[in-house]
């Protein structure tokens, strides 16, 4: 089987990251992680990479002051040094350029936390929560122009709790992520994920639920 070459972007803790990881640790999986790239040099997610022996590199926002452009030529070299194929954002916290996008269109995930369109943008529990939604969870979609929008590939919901905090419900909705993450790379990876009319279409079918 040729796997897929997937780099992870981060820029935090990368619990996403390691999720994705660990799937492909499974020899069965259609994609390998073959790097994991930050724009911060801090980034906790790095330790987690190195010690799963996945190949990390830092390409320092700061460094380019504030030209976007620069930035994103230096991220590109390095994706392409790696012969990347796939690039999964997984709390990667820079906004990206159209022409950025544009070049990994139909190739280049993202991973939000609550049910898109609902709720872009950051603090999405707190919002959650103070809306009164009885519902909330995450979203894996194909990275557009504009934040947090383009075709959605997978999705998953979870209740919302007498009780609940941000903390507890962010938990909750994590789990979500670490689920539906792996499940969508492994869809597109595979094949088998087409976009028709700005919508995915999985197997020739709408998106169904996750499967948990
Ligand atoms: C996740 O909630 C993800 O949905 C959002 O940023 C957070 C990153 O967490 N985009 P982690 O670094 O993957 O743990």
């Amino acid at each position: 089987m040729d796997r897929k070459r997937v780099a992870v972007l981060i820029s935090g803790r990368g619990s996403n990251m390691a999720a994705l990881i660990e799937a492909a640790k499974d020899k069965t999986y259609p994609a390998e992680i073959a790097l994991v790239l930050s724009n911060r040099p801090d980034a906790g997610g790095l330790l987690v990479a190195r010690a799963a022996n996945v190949s990390t590199e830092v390409v320092d926002h700061t460094a380019f002051r504030n030209d976007r452009d620069a930035f994103e030529r230096a991220m590109q070299a390095v994706l392409e040094k790696y012969r990347i194929d796939i690039v999964c954002l997984a709390g990667f916290m820079r906004l990206l350029t159209g022409s950025f996008v544009e070049r990994w269109q139909g190739r280049m995930l993202n991973i939000h936390p609550a049910l898109l369109p609902a709720f872009k943008g950051l603090d999405t529990h707190k919002r959650a929560l103070e809306a009164g939604v009885s519902i909330h969870g995450a979203t894996v979609h194909f990275v557009a122009p504009q934040m947090d929008s383009g075709p959605i590939i997978a999705q998953d919901a979870v209740s919302i709790l007498p009780g609940d905090t941000e903390e507890i419900l962010a938990a909750r909705v994590l789990e979500v992520e670490h689920r539906i993450y792996p499940l969508a790379l492994k869809l597109l990876a595979e094949g088998r994920v087409q976009v028709v009319d700005g919508r995915c279409l999985i197997d020739g079918a709408p998106v169904p639920a996750a499967a948990s």
